[in-house]
């Protein structure tokens, strides 16, 4: 496979100037160019980082300073349909939780891996370009917990913003925007048998939907971002469109190791960030923004000395403010993977690597532009709603798609080799389709702590999956759903049958009954890679509330987070949308503060 995307790469560097973008990239600022001061200095180019440095630099008063660790993107996280491969490269920090014993057991040491961009556009360059924004019932909850400005009438006119929609239906609807820098298109290919799928839903009773729209609950192809059909990560979107602004300035590879704060005034003055082992300082004349992400943000503030008191002395950091709720309140999108289901394709599937990746270099279309892993998605409603009392109500959501028999999903996922060959041996590359499952509103909590002082080690991840057993409760009944998917007659048509073949420490439990899927669960936990909620946002009674509405850091000057930490709790959706949108609100409510000096 390395070879084939290394052969792939040059192909396209010859082939596809429209990817190589020569002409449009960031253009990187040398040390030497850096000045010693900033009006702005923001830590991390991902998702919120590149949307900030734009909206920041529109003041051409202002100097702002850009500080990413990774590279700028390559030319294969362009494909779509190759989003996999970019996991465990150079632009994956490649993150993996704590084992655990009741939890991702069938992965490598029970511990299952948490991808995270590494590069300008962080998340967004590896993500699955899927476009979801949540439900209005998400925001209206963040203001009911305190944080005016937040509800949903507030922020839709940022996702609008943020947004330009190409799919024709959508351009006139209230709920989409058209001017902003991030496409948001259809795939340029979908699977002969994607309506296979669209079809089912209806059977089971739902209707096609703009999920992003009025109703949430429904089906539909995935709106995604892309741009002429390649990903649109929020660098492509917002960085390379500022290629020629003075007042900002882009610095590539480097890691920021800490964020100067003065002890006296609790100020934040500056950041300390190394590059090829040259440690740099570089001040921030107004603020320092953190938009690292949401492990790396609670990192960084831990590691200048601001978090839990008691964990910053167990690892020998000097404690300048006390903040409980850093790292805390992790949330994520659980889910199980390896529900596959065997079909008949009602037409010819077989096409050659080669062909393919032809008509994508010449024709510039065909399968290496599809979003294989996502073609339909769904909200459905449970039955565990009224017992849950969840605010929102849908539950969980569904992502069809394919790739759940082969070696390339093993090593997404670090399935054990064993279970590996007892799940897929018999089946593998056989024409299926997996449908993963996953819950909104978790009720289990995580946490982010240190390992020790030294930046460059990983810290801690726990996310605690399953220790509310509700979380488990609607999992089970997913799979259930799932099951009862794959017999309408749509889905019979093609044959569907599930593959039989079991987890062996759950093979005692009837096949299919809850049981069973509880104990799968167990086995075959997935991230749906949307963690949140470790810097949250609320009001200043809430002691473990780490920013306030503005996103500035309680009781620290000078300093806001902005990306997916703040988030007081996960949305029903995907997350990237979201964060763009908070990237986009912050950039307003700077410049409001900051109003004409
Ligand atoms: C595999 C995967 C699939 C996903 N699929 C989808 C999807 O289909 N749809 C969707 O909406 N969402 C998806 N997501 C989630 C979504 O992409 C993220 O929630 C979102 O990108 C997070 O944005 P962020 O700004 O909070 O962090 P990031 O985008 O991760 O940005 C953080 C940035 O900070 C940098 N950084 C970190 N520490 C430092 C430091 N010390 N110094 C300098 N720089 C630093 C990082 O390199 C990174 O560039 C997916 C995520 C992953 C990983
Ligand atoms: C976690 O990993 C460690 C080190 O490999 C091992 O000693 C421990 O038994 C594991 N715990 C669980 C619950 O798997
Ligand atoms: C929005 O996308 C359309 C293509 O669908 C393009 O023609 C237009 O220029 C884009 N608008 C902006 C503001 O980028
Ligand atoms: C799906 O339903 C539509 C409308 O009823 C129909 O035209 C189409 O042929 C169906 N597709 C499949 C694959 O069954
Ligand atoms: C902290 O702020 C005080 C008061 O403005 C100032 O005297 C002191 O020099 C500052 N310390 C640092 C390290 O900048
Ligand atoms: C791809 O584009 C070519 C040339 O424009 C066209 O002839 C062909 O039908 C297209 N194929 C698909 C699958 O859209
Ligand atoms: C989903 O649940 C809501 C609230 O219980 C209900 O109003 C709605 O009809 C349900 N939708 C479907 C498709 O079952
Ligand atoms: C699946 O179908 C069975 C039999 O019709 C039904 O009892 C069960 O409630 C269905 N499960 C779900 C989650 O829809
Ligand atoms: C489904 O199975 C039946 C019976 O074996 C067969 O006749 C039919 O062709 C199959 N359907 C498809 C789409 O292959
Ligand atoms: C930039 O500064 C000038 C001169 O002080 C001022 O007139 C102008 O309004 C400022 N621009 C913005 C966008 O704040």
């Amino acid at each position: 496979m390395i070879g084939f995307l290394t052969f792939l790469e040059l192909l396209i560097v010859l082939r596809r100037p429209d990817i190589v973008d020569k002409d449009n990239r960031v253009r990187i600022v040398s040390v030497e160019e850096m000045l010693g001061s900033y009006d702005f200095v923001i830590i991390g180019g991902g998702s919120a980082g590149a949307v900030l440095a734009n909206r920041l630099s529109e003041n051409s008063n202002w100097t702002i300073l850009l500080l990413e660790a990774g590279n700028d993107e390559g030319v294969i996280s362009d494909v779509p349909s190759l989003a996999s491969y970019l996991q465990h490269t150079e632009v994956d920090w490649g993150f993996k939780i704590e084992n655990s014993s009741t939890y991702c057991k069938g992965m490598v040491n029970n511990q299952c891996n948490w991808p995270r961009g590494k590069a300008l556009g962080g998340s967004s360059v590896i993500n699955y370009l899927i476009y979801v924004r949540g439900n209005r019932k998400d925001y209206d909850q963040w203001e009911e917990l305190g944080n005016s400005g937040w509800g949903y009438d507030d922020v839709l006119p940022h996702f609008k913003k943020a947004e330009n929609v190409s799919i024709p239906d959508l351009r006139a609807s209230p709920y989409h925007g058209t001017t902003g820098y991030l496409t948001v298109e259809r795939a340029r290919y979908k699977h002969p048998i994607a309506s296979y799928f669209l079809n089912a839903s209806f059977e089971m009773g739902y209707s096609e939907v703009d999920v992003n729209g009025e109703t949430q609950t429904g089906f539909m192809y995935p709106q995604a971002t892309v741009r002429n059909g390649r990903r649109c990560s929020s660098a492509k979107a917002y960085l390379r469109s500022t290629a020629g602004r003075e007042n900002l300035h882009v610095r590539t590879g480097a890691l920021v190791t800490k964020i100067l704060v003065n002890e006296t005034t609790k100020t934040a003055y500056g950041v300390e960030f190394v590059r090829e082992n040259m440690k740099y300082t570089v001040r921030a004349k107004k603020e320092v923004i953190l938009s690292a992400g949401t492990i790396q943000s609670p990192q960084l503030l831990m590691l200048s000395g601001i978090g839990p008191k008691e964990h910053l002395e167990e690892v020998g950091i000097r404690v300048i403010l006390d903040s409980p709720g850093v790292g805390k309140n992790l949330q994520d999108h659980v889910g199980i993977g390896g529900l596959t289901y065997l079909i008949d394709p009602p037409h010819d599937s077989s096409t050659s690597t080669l062909s393919e990746v032809e008509q994508f270099l010449a024709e510039r279309n065909g399968s290496l532009y599809d979003i294989s892993f996502g073609e339909v998605i769904g909200f459905t409603n449970s039955s565990l709603i009224v017992s849950l009392s969840i605010a929102v109500d849908r539950v969980f959501s569904l992502v069809i798609g394919f790739n759940g028999n082969s070696e390339l999903t093993k090593n997404a996922f670090g399935l054990k080799d064993d279970l590996y060959e007892t799940l897929y041996s018999n089946i593998i590359n056989k024409d299926a389709y997996s449908i993963i499952p996953f819950i909104l509103h978790p009720k289990s909590r995580g946490y982010i702590k240190l390992r020790d002082n030294n930046i460059v080690h990983h810290p801690l991840i726990v996310p605690n999956y399953f220790d509310n057993p509700q979380d488990l409760e609607i999992l089970a009944e997913a799979a259930d759903f799932i099951y009862n998917f794959s017999l309408t007659s749509t889905m019979q048509e093609l044959n569907a049958s599930v593959s039989s073949n079991l987890i062996p420490d759950c093979a005692h439990l009837e096949f299919s009954s809850r049981d069973y899927w509880r104990c799968y669960a167990r086995f075959y936990t997935l991230t749906i890679y949307h963690a949140t909620s470790t810097c949250k946002m609320g009001s200043e009674n809430d002691e473990m509330a780490v920013v306030n509405q503005r996103l500035k850091v309680h009781g620290i000057n000078g300093l806001r987070a902005v990306d997916a930490s703040i988030m007081p709790n996960i949305v029903s959706g995907n997350t990237n949308a979201p964060v763009i949108m908070i990237a986009e609100k912050a950039a307003d409510l700077i410049k409001e503060d900051w109003n004409g000096l």
